[in-house]
């Protein structure tokens, strides 16, 4: 990958960032989201924040090899912390991590939004907590893709605030939209997911594995969740 050939996954994200945007990629690794996009003209201007050194300078570099430093700042800083009120962020990337982990960034990082930013979330795992992270804020999921490379399903979220709404348990759990539009990627995850949970379940019963209880409720109830939506 470089920011001439990014991955599907990257490439189904830098779909989702609206044209002209001024783009904050918190976690940027080494700045090929952003820096594809500004090579293409889709976007104005960037933030690239990086919480480590090494990748930190990679960004650096990318950056400085396409010439772009004038228009994408790269910041070493620590979650929403790289962005600064005079960036006049519309939307905020950050892909490739867990669920949980970009849901803490995002309420750690709540002062640094404006509230009118558009969030295009990667996670890898964890999505039913940024779900409730991203409704409990005020946040309304606009778009929910779902794609699989290299044997990894991988879900991308845009999310922005406005009205807010309610989600179900089972639309945490699986997406509303995508719930909706039942996508032939979308049934393989749950079917694939389905066989993985029973085999788990049964293993526990056999094993009389001393595994809490309430764990066991959680995924049985997952079973039944799964089971239906895919009657
Ligand atoms: C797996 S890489 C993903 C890179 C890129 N966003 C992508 O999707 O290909 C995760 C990156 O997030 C950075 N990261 C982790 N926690 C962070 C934080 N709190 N603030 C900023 N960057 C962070 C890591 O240093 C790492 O470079």
């Amino acid at each position: 990958m470089n920011p001439h050939t990014l991955s599907m996954r990257l490439e189904r994200v830098a779909a989702q960032v609206p044209t002209g945007a001024r783009l904050a990629d918190i976690g940027s690794d080494h700045a090929y989201l952003p820096v594809a996009l500004m090579n293409r003209g889709a976007i104005v201007a960037a933030v690239a924040g990086e919480v480590a050194v090494t990748p930190f300078r990679a960004a650096q570099r990318t950056v400085h090899d396409n010439g772009h430093e004038l228009h994408i700042h790269v910041r070493l800083a620590d979650g929403l912390a790289a962005i600064e009120p005079a960036d006049r962020i519309d939307a905020v990337s950050i892909c490739g991590m867990g669920g949980e982990t970009i849901r803490d960034m995002l309420d750690r990082g709540k002062a640094y939004l404006s509230g009118r930013e558009r969030l295009i979330l990667q996670p890898n795992g964890g999505e039913q907590p940024l779900r409730l992270w991203l409704m409990d804020n005020g946040y309304r999921i606009l778009c929910e893709e779902l794609l699989r490379e290299n044997r990894f399903d991988y879900e991308i979220i845009v999310a922005e605030r406005g009205t807010p709404v309610s989600y179900s348990a089972e639309q945490l759990y699986f997406g509303p939209l995508q719930m909706q539009a039942r996508s032939p990627a979308f049934l393989a995850k749950w079917q694939r997911l389905l066989r993985y949970k029973q085999r788990t379940l049964g293993q526990l019963a056999e094993a009389r594995q001393a595994l809490p209880e309430q764990k066991v409720q959680e995924l049985a109830q997952e079973v039944r969740w799964i089971t239906a939506l895919l009657v």
